[in-house]
């Protein structure tokens, strides 16, 4: 039964922000790629009727992306709508009733996660989790302890690979073009490890703040939003040794294996950011300590990666929106052309958003009599359009029943004992100006020429 496709889409919170934002475009863009041909069945309590559920899946499309007039007409066509009470186990029989001609369902918890368990059993307790697939968005849990928790609820209604845990990180385009520039290339595996790489860095820079998400923002902080999940996957993907081949659970055990090289950390690894005015922002404690910026260095403990540090910085309202990754190569032992030679190591360069970019740093003479260098980078990728957002490739995945872009739960879990000794109020907050690159007591993690690298504005 793994690998057949879901025949029928459910969602929890159809008439949520999430749903809004990503579900809606995702499904009518699975529709137009004819991905995806079964009932779609919105489960929610604010809307009367499944009319005015189209309606929202109207304007949740004119607002992401646009209206495509036919795959529209199908999805309005093939919509269902179940209201009711998630406490309340009618709701799950009458989604049972509307899912009768389906053999293996997928149902995706586009609500909070105080309510993954209420609804995991109301699933499991009306038989709805029979040969269903589920999937779920981040925060898996918000340390240890509650992930674990978290992670025991939903084994008892659904196995290890029917769960589908969502971080669209790994959805993106370009972090997977990560992967796949690391293991299909012959000349990256020498020269990827500890004799020729003195460090790396990345930096997930953001200019909005918390857009009215005040509430959402003060249970997390930049750790739990940002770091744990997508910065230190993206870690885990820049680091692991090669997996055997490209199946999922090949890529994962990889992935599992370099979360468990990399060090916890320590207080002294980290500086904590909160922008000037965050405290003023709707549903902000007046004295929060909640940090909206975070700076890391994390070590590994393996064999390839032992002395390499890695730099890691996210925070809002910094000057610019780009997430990049820089990796700096050793100098090289000998300056043959004396001090006309840039010093600057050679260095990789992966810009993952806004555009992508995959390039290496590297050194050219400049044209004239002189021995003397230029910098230049070589490209090999540079581009802007990526047609499929993150989220239609990972619904269409876990439809399909392909697992390889969902986080396992000894990922996770391995992922929350890193950040752990960190989280909450274990390290001071140190106020910076909005606009600006964060806290100076940030630079100090950073003790070399150069410091931090901050990624180029986004290309007109
Ligand atoms: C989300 C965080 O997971 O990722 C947000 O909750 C953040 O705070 C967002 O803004 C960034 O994602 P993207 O795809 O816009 O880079």
């Amino acid at each position: 039964m793994s690998n057949v496709e879901s025949d029928a889409f459910v969602f929890f919170g159809a008439t949520g922000d999430l749903a809004f934002r990503q579900v809606f475009p995702a499904l009518q863009s699975l529709i137009r790629r004819n991905a995806f041909d079964g009932p779609i069945v919105g489960v929610a309590r604010s809307a009367a009727t499944v009319d005015a559920l189209r309606d929202r899946a109207r304007a949740s499309l004119e607002a992401h992306g646009g209206v495509d007039p036919q795959a529209f007409a199908k999805l309005s066509e093939r919509l269902r709508y179940v209201n009711g009470d998630y406490q309340d186990h009618t709701t799950y029989l009458r989604l049972r009733t509307a899912l009768s001609e389906s053999k293996r369902p997928l149902y995706y918890l586009a609500i909070p996660p105080e309510l993954f368990p209420t609804v995991a059993k109301g699933l499991a307790s009306s038989s709805c989790n029979d040969s269903a697939r589920v999937v779920v968005e981040k925060p898996f849990g918000r340390d240890l302890a509650s992930a674990q928790e978290l992670n025991r609820t939903l084994h008892h209604c659904f196995p290890e690979s029917d769960i589908f845990r969502i971080d669209h990180y790994l959805g993106k385009e370009p972090v997977q073009n990560l992967l796949y520039f690391r293991f299909a290339n012959s000349f990256v595996e020498p020269i990827w490890n500890r004799h020729y790489v003195q460090r790396m860095q990345i930096t997930m820079a953001e200019a909005i703040g918390v857009e009215g998400r005040g509430r959402f923002y003060e249970e997390v902080g930049a750790i739990r939003d940002v770091v744990q999940n997508h910065l230190l996957e993206v870690a885990a993907l820049l680091t692991m040794e090669p997996p055997v081949d490209h199946m999922a659970d090949a890529l994962r055990d990889a992935k599992h294996r370099a979360f468990d090289s990399m060090r916890p950390l320590s207080p002294t690894d980290i500086v904590r950011g909160q922008f000037r005015g965050y405290r003023q922002e709707k549903d902000v404690d007046p004295h929060s300590t909640v940090e909206t910026f975070a700076a890391m260095r994390l070590h590994l403990d393996n064999p390839r990666w032992s002395g390499v540090p890695i730099y890691i910085r996210a925070g809002k309202r910094l000057p610019l929106t780009s997430t990049e990754i820089r990796v700096d190569l050793r100098p090289s032992p000998h300056a043959v052309f004396g001090g006309s030679t840039p010093h600057e190591p050679n260095y990789f360069r992966f810009r993952v958003s806004p555009d992508v970019i995959i390039s290496l740093g590297a050194c050219i003479k400049a044209p004239g009599e002189a021995m003397v260098g230029e910098r230049v980078e070589l490209l090999a990728r540079d581009s802007t359009a990526d047609d499929m957002t993150p989220y239609e490739r990972l619904l269409g995945d876990a439809l399909r029943g392909d697992a390889m872009l969902f986080v396992r739960e000894d990922e996770v879990e391995s992922a929350w004992r890193i950040v752990e000794p960190v989280l909450g109020d274990v390290t001071p907050v140190h106020e910076y100006e909005p606009g600006t690159w964060g806290p100076t007591e940030a630079d100090a993690l950073v003790v070399y020429d150069g410091g931090w690298h901050n990624p180029e504005p986004p290309r007109p």
